[in-house]
This record gives C-alpha cells, sequence and structure tokens, in this order.
C-alpha cells in the first residue's frame, strides 16, 4: 500500500470553526491559551512557563543559534518520562502544534523552537549513567557532550559523540553523529543499543534490537519522526588505558598556498581509513575578518592516543604546515577546547552536500568558496561580524559497514559508499542581524546549488544531505534512499498511526512524500 501523508491532525485543525459551534472540545482550534492550559492541567504549573516568567527568558537564552530561537506560546519542560508521556498526550489531544528541543544546537528557524506552538525543552533531562554490568551508558537527551564525558573519563570509557563539548545529545544522536570514533564505530546512532521514546499515543516504550526492532532501525538517523526520545542507552568505549582517558590530537594550520596539497593529504588519508579506524580527520577553511581573514587547517585525531600515526604523513610532509598544535590529552580536554570554536550568540546558517572522493570537486568547492567570501564582504556590514567556514569530512564505506553490522540504520550510507568513499561538505556561516543573514542566504543557496550542479557534472555528485547539518532549505530524508525512506514510513505507519510527528511536529525534518 503506498504511503500517504497523515493527515488526521491536519483535518482536526481544519473542521475547528464547526467544532467550537459544536462545542466539541475533541477538536477546538489550538491557541495558546487552550494548549497551555491544557499543559498546566497536565503536568501542573511549575514546568509549563508563559513568556511572562524570567523561567522562559532564561530558557530561551540558551539556543546557539540564535536564528533557531524562536518564542513559543509557552514552554513545557519534563524531567521524567511519565512528563513527557503527560506531555505528547495533551499535545495530540489538543492538535497543539509543537517543537522539540534537545541540546538545542540546531542553526536555523523551525530546528528546534516554534513561534506558534509550544516547545518541549529537554534541558532537564540531561543525566548520564554508567552501568559497568553491562557496558551501557543512560544518556538524557537534553544533555551536552562535554557533561557526558567529563562523566565518563574517571570510569575509562566514552561514547560516540559529539566532537565539540558544547553540542547537545537529542539531535546529535536522533540524526546520525559524526565523531571520532566513526571509523570504527559506525555513526553515533548505531552505537545507541536501546531508545526509551514516547509515542504520539503517549507510551513509553523501548526500541531495540529484541523490542520493536523496525522502530529501533527507523530510529537510528530517522530523527524526531517516531516519538520524543527520553533516553538513549549507548554502548561504552573503553579507552585503551582505562586510567588515562586520552586521545591524541589537535590542529595542523598551513600556509593557504598549500590548499592543492591539503586536499589531496585529505583524499588519500580517507581512502586510506580502512587501515586505521581509530584516525579521523576534518579539513576546514574559514574566513574569520575579525581575526585577520582566511585559515586553512586540518583537525586530526586518534582515538588510542597513538602519537602521530603514519595515517596523517600525507598531512605533516606538506611543507606549508606552519603550526602543529597537536598533542596527547584527556579527550574531554580537546572536546572543551573545541566547543569554543564556535561559540552561541550569532545567527548560523548551514548548508550541506556530499560527493566521491575526489580532489577536484574539491578544488573548485574552496575556489568558489573564495568568491563567495569576497561577495558577503560586500554585501554585508561590518557589524554583522560575519565568518564563513568550509569545511570537508571523510565519509567512508567502514562507517556504512559499521552501521549495517550494528543492525542497520535509515542513513542510506550503504548504498552511496557502494562505489566510493566520499566526503561530505559543510558551509557555515554565522553572523549578527536578522537582515543580514536574509540577504546572505540567496548568494549561499546559489553557492551550493553550482556546487551540486558542478559535481552531478563531473560525475562524482552524491544526492545525500546529511540531516545535522540541513539547512530548512534541504529535504535531507528525501536522499537517503528507498530503502530507508520504505523503513521509516512502515515505521511510522505502525507507531504513529495518526500522523502526529508528521504534521503537529513543527521542528526538524519529515519523512519525504
Ligand atoms: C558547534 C557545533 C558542533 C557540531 N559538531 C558536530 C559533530 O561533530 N558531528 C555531527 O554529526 N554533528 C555536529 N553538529 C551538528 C549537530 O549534530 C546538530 O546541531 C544536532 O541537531 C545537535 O543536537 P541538539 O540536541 O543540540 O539539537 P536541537 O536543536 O535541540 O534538536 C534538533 C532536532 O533534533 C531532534 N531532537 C532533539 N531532541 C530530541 C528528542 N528528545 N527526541 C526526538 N528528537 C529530538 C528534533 O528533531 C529537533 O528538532 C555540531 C553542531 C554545532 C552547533
Ligand atoms: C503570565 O501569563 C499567563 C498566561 O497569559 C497568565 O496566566 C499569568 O497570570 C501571567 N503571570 C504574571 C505574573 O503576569
Ligand atoms: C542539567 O541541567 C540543569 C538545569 O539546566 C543544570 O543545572 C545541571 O548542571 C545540568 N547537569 C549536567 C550534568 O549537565
Ligand atoms: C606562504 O606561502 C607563500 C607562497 O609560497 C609565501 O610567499 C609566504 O611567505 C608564505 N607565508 C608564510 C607565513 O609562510
Ligand atoms: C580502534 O579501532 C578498532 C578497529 O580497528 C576497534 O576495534 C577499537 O575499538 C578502536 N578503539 C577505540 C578506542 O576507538
Ligand atoms: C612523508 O615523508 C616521509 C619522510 O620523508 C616519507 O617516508 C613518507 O613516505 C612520506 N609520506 C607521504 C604520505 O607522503
Ligand atoms: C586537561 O584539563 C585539566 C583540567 O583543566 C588540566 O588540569 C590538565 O592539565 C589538562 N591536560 C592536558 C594534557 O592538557
Amino acid at each position: 500500500m503506498p504511503w500517504t501523508k497523515k493527515t488526521a491532525a491536519a483535518t482536526c485543525a481544519a473542521v475547528t470553526l464547526a467544532d467550537a459551534a459544536l462545542g466539541s472540545g475533541m477538536c477546538s482550534t489550538p491557541t495558546a491559551a487552550s494548549c497551555c492550559t491544557a499543559l498546566v492541567s497536565s503536568l501542573g504549573g511549575s514546568q509549563i512557563f508563559y513568556p511572562n516568567s524570567t523561567s522562559y527568558t532564561t530558557h530561551m537564552s540558551t539556543y546557539w543559534s540564535v536564528s533557531a530561537a524562536l518564542d513559543p506560546w509557552c514552554i513545557a519542560l519534563p524531567f521524567t518520562s511519565s512528563d513527557v508521556s503527560a506531555i505528547v498526550s495533551t499535545l495530540a489531544a489538543n492538535n497543539c502544534p509543537f517543537g522539540v528541543r534537545g541540546g538545542g544546537h540546531g542553526s536555523f528557524d523551525g530546528s528546534n523552537s516554534v513561534a506558534d506552538g509550544v516547545t518541549v525543552d529537554f534541558s532537564s533531562m540531561n543525566s548520564t549513567t554508567y552501568s559497568e554490568d553491562d557496558g551501557l551508558v543512560g544518556i538524557g537527551p537534553g544533555a551536552h557532550w562535554q557533561s557526558v564525558y567529563d562523566t565518563l573519563a574517571p570510569r575509562g570509557v566514552v561514547v560516540t559523540g559529539g566532537r565539540a563539548g558544547t553540542v547537545g545529545v537529542g539531535g546529535f544522536v536522533a540524526g546520525g553523529g559524526n565523531s571520532f570514533h566513526s571509523a570504527s564505530h559506525g555513526m553515533a546512532c548505531d552505537q545507541v543499543r536501546n531508545f526509551e521514546v514516547v509515542l504520539a499515543d503517549g507510551s513509553v516504550v523501548d526500541a531495540n534490537a529484541d523490542e520493536n526492532p523496525d522502530l529501533w532501525a527507523a530510529m537510528k538517523g530517522g530523527s524526531a519522526n517516531f516519538g520524543l526520545i527520553t533516553r538513549f542507552d549507548m554502548n561504552a568505549i573503553s579507552f585503551l588505558d582505562p586510567s588515562s582517558p586520552d586521545i591524541w590530537g589537535g590542529n595542523y594550520l598551513y600556509n593557504l598556498s598549500a590548499g592543492d596539497a591539503v586536499i589531496d593529504a585529505l583524499v588519500d588519508f580517507t581512502d586510506g581509513v580502512q587501515d586505521d579506524l581509530n584516525s579521523s580527520a576534518i579539513v576546514y577553511w574559514a574566513y574569520l575578518p575579525a581575526l585577520g581573514g582566511m585559515i586553512l587547517n586540518a583537525a586530526v585525531e586518534n582515538t588510542l592516543g597513538a602519537v602521530s600515526p603514519p595515517a596523517f604523513d600525507g598531512f605533516k610532509n606538506i611543507s606549508g604546515l606552519t603550526t602543529d598544535t597537536t598533542t596527547v590529552a584527556p579527550m574531554s580536554n580537546v572536546t572543551l577546547e573545541l566547543g569554543s570554536g564556535q561559540p552561541s550568540g550569532f545567527r548560523n546558517v548551514w548548508l550541506t552536500s556530499s560527493f566521491e572522493n575526489n580532489a577536484e570537486i574539491m578544488r573548485y568547492a574552496v575556489e568558489q568558496y573564495y568568491t563567495l567570501a569576497e561577495t558577503l564582504e560586500g554585501v554585508l556590514s561590518d557589524e554583522s561580524e560575519f565568518n564563513l567556514l568550509c569545511m570537508f569530512q571523510p565519509i567512508t564505506k567502514s562507517i556504512a559497514d559499521r552501521g549495517v553490522e550494528m543492525g542497520g540504520n535509515v542513513m542510506g550510507l550503504d548504498y552511496y559508499t557502494q562505489d566510493s568513499n566520499g566526503i561530505m561538505f559543510l558551509l557555515t556561516l554565522a553572523l549578527n542581524g536578522e537582515d543580514q543573514e536574509d540577504l546572505a542566504r540567496p548568494y549561499l543557496s546559489a553557492y551550493l546549488d553550482d556546487l551540486d550542479a558542478k559535481a552531478q557534472e563531473m560525475g562524482v555528485g552524491w544526492d545525500w544531505k546529511y540531516l545535522n547539518y540541513a539547512d530548512r532549505t534541504q529535504d535531507p530524508l528525501a536522499t537517503y534512499g528507498e530503502d530507508a525512506i520504505a523503513k521509516m514510513r512502515a515505521a511510522s505507519e505502525q507507531y504513529d498511526p495518526d500522523g502526529v510527528f508528521q504534521t503537529l511536529r513543527s521542528t526538524g525534518f519529515k519523512i519525504p512524500q
């Protein structure tokens, strides 16, 4: 049977006037008053914040991207899965549009909060617990990775989480999660042994290899399309020496004239990943006018703490290497420092693409990126304080293979990496001023469209767009391939038959039509 868009909730909205006339409470027009009052009744007033409260203001100030911090009718703050159950039941029964906020690091308006509706804010569900007996780490979706790593380091273990400690857990894992451990362990979602999740009918269920296995698979990369996640149970990974939770890593900074050589080194590194699954690299150009202009950096890490392993010889041999900050340090020190690189308080636009592991398309992306930076310099005001990054990360067959071994996900990587390793591309703009963001957006979109067209023309383009890096103008789940889409549709039919998470949920990305 063909999958059709869920319309139950929308239909309810459409008949609201008639219902109101009939005095039926079933399908009344959702308003700030009706939705927030209903939540106060079901949850208690102390966990519902109205715009006139200081708690509301405090919570709204903790969004990473100013673009995303839309002011909702009210904020619902759960502490437990039964709170979440009460919230979901109330929102569904009253036909209330809602947003979902995990750690609050989504970039765009519509990532994680909603202007016309209720924002479910997970920030108080942020605990980390470790059970040595079953090797499982239970993490609340509102946690930030720094607190996870700080809690786990003394126990000699870690999980596949964010590389910047500031990033939130909920969106990161639900949407995939590229980590220092991806080559050896797959995406972060592949290491989730169990999701505790609240379904549309308010039931709290576990999804794992034995219970609701089809839901488990669909939730690995399928984001918020099936329910509200209340706990991730992730596999603990031991450090080589549990008494010193160290990794090796840091930055290789290059003279800009070394750009071509750095791209060649990244191509070789990516194709060599299968020989050293513990090493990872990210190459980026960053235009930071306030800090004096353009920089070129390769961020490198080895999760075993191996100093300068051979995988990085290609990067080290480049004569334009000007600064080398690599060192052995506790992983939680590294993630703390990486968190300071992309501070909160700016508006942000992120756009993503991907292609085969090919030097020519990367050179083209960089060349056009220089032009884009120059263009924005002319278009944007000095007060915008903009910075512009273009970033390349290996997406290798090893990542996809681990995903399959761990029970399968819905990210589609096994399809894309069949013939070659790939590169995930990310363009980011951080700046001040809504008008400045509006001015810049068409240039960024045009850049991306041109890059995608060039990659197709060269025969190296991948349609794949990574959900956690995608802009609201992109449709990442539609690029994950027919198999993945079919799995998501089937799980949605089964676990959310009325389509609550396709219609009432206003944030994040939906299952494509
Ligand atoms: C500084 C920085 C560094 C980053 N580094 C990396 C990196 O190394 N690797 C990488 O892969 N990505 C990285 N990202 C991207 C990151 O994965 C996404 O921004 C992700 O959405 C962050 O998760 P969050 O919980 O903070 O997001 P939020 O904005 O809170 O949530 C985003 C979406 O996630 C879903 N979600 C959140 N909580 C729940 C829940 N409880 N139940 C169901 N769905 C939920 C919802 O759809 C929500 O709309 C980085 C982002 C930033 C800003
Ligand atoms: C805040 O707003 C809510 C909803 O409009 C209202 O019920 C409440 O009385 C207000 N509180 C204060 C202190 O003004
Ligand atoms: C969890 O969140 C609370 C409230 O926001 C905060 O006070 C606390 O420090 C956080 N705990 C951790 C482990 O991050
Ligand atoms: C960078 O490279 C250029 C061209 O090779 C050279 O002229 C310049 O001196 C180098 N700059 C630094 C800081 O090494
Ligand atoms: C290193 O990689 C191997 C696979 O080659 C994997 O088994 C091991 O768990 C990894 N170690 C760490 C600490 O990531
Ligand atoms: C890097 O240089 C070393 C020493 O000169 C050499 O042995 C090695 O083959 C080079 N590696 C690469 C990848 O170029
Ligand atoms: C790691 O951080 C701790 C706490 O800030 C500090 O004492 C220690 O020196 C750091 N270690 C390294 C190797 O940087």
